[in-house]
């Protein structure tokens, strides 16, 4: 069922509270490293200002626990949005508190206000509906524009839904539903998905690659897997992995994965040969062997030619692709090869007309490392969210939505 988005509500007029996800990395002089999520967020915003609305931002950013971080402090963040919309961004002391709440009865048409970090409380992440209420009262309309946010059921992603209504999805949201969620459930097919990355199993609070693959399973034509987990599944095959990667935990679930793709009939392409090093370094020594033959003492760090090959020309096949995980450790150059080719070849197959999406923030980074950002069809905003809704679960941020008539 289709969410209702800022196109379905009269916005004019309106203070409209709008839940980002401008959780940017900043560096030690708290200047903004990549500010590809204000950037994505910015035709929500224009919008909103161009139909004559008020506009409320909230956001998180890091992790600072409940406590008033000021180096976690979102006022560079302001600034930047402030730069890039070319108007003011007021900001505010906080996000809850009477003095917010003056300045958002003040807020007219036109303008811009930025409350501080939500996790400066507790009552944020703990979805306390007191907290949430609060937040709610700010505005008349909520719109969340927050997909990276959107797997946590957090007082301004889940918690604020039940105090305004009807709660929207912004431009940004929509577009990451359509991709990650419709298109995956409904691909073109020939469908190929690339996954790589370093782990399979989840933990408490993140999934791992293992419920994409599960989820996936029934609905590619061909699943390839490459980089750091590819190892733990030569294991479970009985090959010997020097000192490679293992999640010794999920050789059972590396098993049953191999025996599930032959069962359903799906083709699993693992990797056939990689780079080897004989440490874990930009300038170790390397040498590309079969995946038979990794020698004692060496470990794999990116994908061979011949899974370049192999990969690729899967991939010219596809008219979906969906692709999470890096192949090797693109950080270092000298086992960059493999994620570069292969994002070459997913850039090739979409100026074919492919649709291509890419989920996680490694596998964005390298895109946009080897130049290729503007030929993938979509690459999400969401690191964990992404991976869950690619994982087939249901984002709380999202169910939280309200559906279209
Ligand atoms: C992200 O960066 O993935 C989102 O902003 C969510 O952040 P979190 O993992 O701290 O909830």
């Amino acid at each position: 069922m289709a969410k209702m988005t800022i196109k379905d509500v009269a916005v004019a007029g309106r203070k409209v509270i709008v839940r980002v996800d401008f959780n940017v990395p900043l560096d030690a002089g708290q200047q903004i490293v990549d500010d590809t999520r204000i950037q994505a967020a910015l035709p929500t915003i224009r919008y909103l200002l161009e139909q004559d609305a008020a506009v409320i931002i909230m956001s998180h950013l890091g992790r600072p626990k409940g406590a008033v971080v000021p180096e976690m402090s979102l006022k560079p963040v302001a600034a930047r949005l402030g730069e890039l919309l070319g108007r003011k961004v007021e900001m505010a002391p906080d996000c809850i508190g009477d003095q917010v709440r003056d300045m958002a009865a003040q807020l007219q048409p036109g303008q811009v206000l930025m409350l501080e970090n939500l996790r400066f409380h507790a009552a944020e992440e703990a979805n306390e509906p007191e907290f949430a209420r609060e937040l709610g009262a700010l505005g008349d309309i909520y719109v969340n524009d927050a997909f990276g946010a959107a797997h946590r059921a957090h007082g301004s992603t889940e918690g604020i839904t039940h105090h305004l209504s009807p709660a929207v999805s912004g431009l940004l949201m929509d577009k990451e539903i359509t991709y990650l969620d419709e298109t995956l459930k409904n691909p073109s097919r020939p469908f190929v998905a690339i996954l790589g990355g370093a782990k399979i199993a989840g933990d408490k609070k993140n999934p791992g690659k293992i419920e994409v693959i599960q989820n996936l399973m029934d609905k590619v034509d061909a699943l390839l897997i490459g980089g750091g987990m590819a190892y733990t599944f030569y294991k479970a095959m009985g090959l010997e992995i020097g000192n490679s990667l293992l999640e010794e935990n999920s050789i059972p679930t590396a098993r049953s994965v191999m025996d599930n793709a032959e069962r359903q009939g799906v083709e699993l392409l693992l990797s056939v040969d990689c780079v080897v090093a004989d440490k874990f370094a930009a300038d170790a020594r390397t040498q590309v062997v079969p995946r038979e033959q990794i020698p004692a003492g060496w470990e794999g760090l990116d994908i061979g030619p011949q899974t370049r090959r192999l990969f690729t020309d899967k991939i010219a096949t596809a008219r979906t692709i969906a692709w999470n995980g890096p192949l090797g450790v693109f950080e270092m150059d000298a086992f960059a090869h493999g994620t570069l080719e292969i994002g070459r070849a997913v850039a090739a197959a979409s100026d074919q007309g492919a649709i291509s999406i890419i989920g996680g923030g490694d596998t964005a980074a390298a895109i946009a490392q080897a130049g290729l950002a503007e030929r993938m069809t979509h690459i999400s905003t969401g690191g964990g969210a992404s991976l869950e809704c690619m994982g087939g679960r249901v984002l709380p941020g999202v169910a939280a939505l309200t559906e279209k008539e």
